[in-house]
Parts: C-alpha cells; structure tokens; sequence
C-alpha cells in the first residue's frame, strides 16, 4: 500500500456493482463512457465518530440526491437504496472506520463512445477512506482567505447545477486551481449574471446586520446538504436566513461575516475576500455560533433523524 497517496492508506476494499473487491482491483476500463465525457454522479458524505459511535451524517439526505442527479441524465442506478446502505455501512463497518469520508459515484460504462449512452452499462462504486478537515484544521478557526474567480459557474439553463455530476467539476477544479496558484485557499464563483454562486465544493454564506443571507437554487449552486443543516441550525437560533438570496460581488466585500458551508468544508469562515478584510478579518460571532452548534450536532450524534448509525 505505500505507493497510493496518503489519504487512502489504510483503506483495503472498495464496493463495486454489488461485491467488495481490493483496492488495487478497483478498476475501470479506460473506455468508460463517463471518462471521457463526464457522464457520473457521486456524492461526497461524511461518517462521524459521535457519542452514540460511528453514524453517517445525513445519509438519506445524500441518497435522495444521488437519485435526483442521476434523473436527468437516465442513469438508472441497479440498486435500491437499501442495497447502497447496506453495502455502505458493511463497508465502514468492515474497514473498522470511526469516521470517514464515504464517496458514492455512479456512471455510465464502457460499451460504445458515442455521445449517446444508451447502450453503456451503468456502474456503481462506493469508496469510504478517513479523511480530515478539507481546508485544513486551522481554517476551521483562522478562516481562508479567498479570491473571486475569473472563471464563472455553468448556468442552470446550460447543465443542472443543483445536483452533483461528474462533469460540473472541471469549472470547480479551474476556480480553485487559480486561486491556489495566486496564494489563496479557494475561490468564490460568480454565476453567468455575475451574482456570488458558490465556492469549488462549498455553499457561501453572509451575514449582514444580524441576517444571513445565501444565494437561492437560481443562482446556479449545488443544493447543499450541509447548507441546509446551516440554515436549519441557524432558524433554531432565532436568526432569520434569506435563502433565495441574490448577492452581487461588492457585497461580499463589505459583509459583516462569510462562511463556506460543505460535506468537506463543514463550516469554514472566510476571513478576507480579494485581499479585503471580512469584519474583523477572524471567524466572526454569528459564524462561530453556527459553527458550534454544528459541531455539537455531529459530535454528539443524538439528533436521530440526522444520522444513519452504523
Ligand atoms: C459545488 C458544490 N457546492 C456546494 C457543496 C456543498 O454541498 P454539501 O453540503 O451537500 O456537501 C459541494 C459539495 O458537495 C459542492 O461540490
């Protein structure tokens, strides 16, 4: 196992179209219609080490949306969601995970290349590996210090962009590739309007005189899972959230407080924008009260309807 990169050491088995193979076997052919078009949908889902043991975070929430992005494109995936569970949980259980990132994709096969994949087989894999903060443990507290793409988010007319397809995440990986080579953590995208979309692989959110605001499903964003726990979170608080919020790009420089919101992400403050500072230029206090109580949900594990214990 030492020549596989860090994150996957200790990850023996990988879940493929109904059987556990090794991790070495778990391979594609490279005539795979959605290698070369871009034609999967995956989803990134968290297991947590809670008070009550390992539960997945939000799991029929992740399901129902892997179905939902594979809607569009006809992919029709061969097992049931209690199949997936099933092999999901046997799978953290098998690899003796506490906590881990689980990823499901599924995609359309190798059978001809032609556009059309009417004749491709459809696969489906479930991979689960431990894997940290995505940001860095430290951008958790300091906050990441950001840049405005130069690139903009697909329009909603052009590819769904509410749900999670392979192919989206060219446009991810070109803004947060550009922002790193310019000295910056991650980006921020802009729709086609020029309105704040969203991060690479987060949900933003502002706040602004108490209230908190987040881009609606029409400014072409990911309908996030952990964006609605936010907000969820956030409305128990008593605080009142616009969430079909338009928020154009000079309002990200003068807000109160940023956060990024993702599976990966969790909920990460956003201390500078373009060089400007965001408040205080930390995590700001509204930000860090949902961050609280976010880690409070998902260290303690006892808001049953949330988790799928394993
Ligand atoms: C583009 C994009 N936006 C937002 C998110 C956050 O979504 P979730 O909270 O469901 O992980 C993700 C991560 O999956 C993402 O890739």
């Amino acid at each position: 196992m030492s020549d596989r990169p860090e994150m996957f050491e200790g990850t023996d088995r990988i879940w493929m179209d109904g059987e556990f193979v090794d991790f070495e076997d778990a391979q594609t052919h490279v005539l795979t219609h959605a290698l070369h078009y871009g034609t999967g949908v995956f989803e990134g889902v968290r297991c947590y080490d809670t008070e009550q043991g390992p539960a997945i975070f939000r799991w029929e929430e992740h399901l129902d949306r892997l179905y939902k992005s594979a809607k569009p494109y006809d992919l029709d995936i061969e097992f049931s969601k209690a199949e997936l569970t099933e092999a999901t949980t046997e799978l953290i259980e098998t690899e003796g995970f506490e906590s881990c990132y689980i990823r499901p994709i599924v995609y359309y096969g190798f059978d001809s290349l032609g556009v059309s994949p009417k004749s491709c087989p459809t696969k489906t894999t479930i991979a689960a590996w431990p894997w940290g903060a995505y940001l860095g443990e430290e951008a958790l507290e300091e906050g990441v210090d950001v840049m405005v793409s130069s690139w903009r988010k697909h329009a909603s007319s052009q590819i769904p962009t509410n749900i999670k397809t392979t192919g989206l995440y060219v446009n991810s990986m070109l803004a947060g590739e550009e922002a790193r080579r310019n000295g910056y953590t991650e980006a921020i995208v802009l729709n086609k309007e020029g309105n704040v979309a969203e991060g690479p692989g987060e949900n933003i959110f502002m706040v602004r005189d108490g209230e908190i605001y987040t881009p609606g499903l029409a400014e072409s964003i990911l309908e996030g899972i952990t964006r609605n726990t936010a907000i969820t979170l956030a409305e128990e608080m008593g605080y009142t959230v616009h969430e079909e919020a338009t928020i154009s790009r000079g309002e990200l420089y003068t807000a109160d407080e940023l956060f990024f919101t993702g599976t990966a992400a969790e909920v990460t403050p956003i201390r500078s924008v373009d060089d400007n500072e965001i408040g205080e230029g930390t995590k700001g206090p509204v930000t860090d009260e949902l961050q609280t109580a976010f880690f409070d949900v998902i260290e303690s594990g006892d808001r049953e309807e949330w988790f799928h214990y394993v």
